[in-house]
């Protein structure tokens, strides 16, 4: 196991802090597995109910690390990077981020894959691939212009040039940017609403704001599945129960 990743669970929320500061978190193949693995339990383990990614010694991620791309390219669709990206994007479990100093190449694409980013205001983000002659990844090409809009897409993907906190705000990549002193409590304090919550409900939640553009009557009915199965359910009845019955829910039966 590699020791550039670290994990510790309180409370329902699982904490994966990205640890290679002497390299600015610059991301090895074993840290993305490590990270693939983590969200794949935390997708069956009911202890587990949100994620918080945070990085150490004041940045978020330089991205891949380079040497890595020269020495050992990852070959296809199966290798490691792709399985991690994979992973973080297909996971129902909600995913939230506390992002400061460089969040760069795959350190800023895995944001579009969480619910909920919280940055530093010194935070700089680059999206470098052009200026290493690669192309975008992580969906970035599809989420990136859904997002922020073709023209900003386009300038930030075809010139790779940095930018900062508020544009990353203004364009949706980032929730909010927080008081320095207030970024990890903001991004814990989302978490923990989160991991409050019906797991379940929450879950398919997420599914349902994931899925691709369909037709408004196909969207109403998943909606109206999911909503019937889980109004059957312990969470949802204890809910209206205790409101019913002027009682706070019991925080034990909301899974
Ligand atoms: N891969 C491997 N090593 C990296 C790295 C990366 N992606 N990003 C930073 N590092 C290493 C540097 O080589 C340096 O190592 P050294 O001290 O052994 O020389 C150390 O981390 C500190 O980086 P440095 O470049 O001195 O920091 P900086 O604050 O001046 O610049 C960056 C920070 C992120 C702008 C710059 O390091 C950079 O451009 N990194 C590459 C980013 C990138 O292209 N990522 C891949 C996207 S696909």
């Amino acid at each position: 196991m590699t020791q550039y990743i670290t994990t510790q669970s309180e409370d329902g929320i699982c904490t994966i802090t990205i640890n290679r500061p002497e390299k600015k978190n610059a991301l090895l193949k074993d840290m993305y597995q490590r990270m693939a693995e983590v969200i794949k339990q935390a997708d069956t383990d009911p202890a587990m109910r949100v994620i918080l990614f945070t990085g150490s010694g004041g940045n978020f991620s330089a991205g891949n690390d380079l040497q890595d791309f020269l020495d050992k390219p990852p070959g296809d669709e199966n290798s490691i990077v792709h399985q991690f990206l994979l992973t973080l994007a297909t996971t129902n479990v909600p995913l939230v981020a506390a992002v400061e100093g460089m969040s760069v190449g795959v350190g800023a694409t895995m944001l579009l894959h969480c619910d909920f980013v919280y940055a530093h205001p010194k935070t700089q983000f680059i999206l470098p691939f052009i200026n290493l002659a690669l192309v975008p990844e992580a969906s970035s090409s599809l989420l990136l212009p859904q997002m922020a809009g073709y023209h900003k897409a386009a300038e930030l993907l075809m010139l790779g040039e940095p930018f900062d906190a508020n544009t990353a705000r203004d364009i949706g990549l980032v929730s909010a940017v927080c008081e320095p002193a207030q970024l990890l409590p903001t991004a814990r304090a989302t978490a923990a609403k989160l991991a409050a919550k019906s797991r379940s409900a929450l879950r398919h939640t997420k599914a349902l704001l994931r899925r691709p553009a369909e037709p408004l009557p196909e969207r109403m009915h998943a909606e109206m599945t999911v909503f019937m199965e889980l109004l059957k359910l312990p969470a949802s009845r204890e809910i209206m129960t205790a409101f019913m019955e002027k009682r706070k829910p019991d925080p034990s039966k909301l899974d």
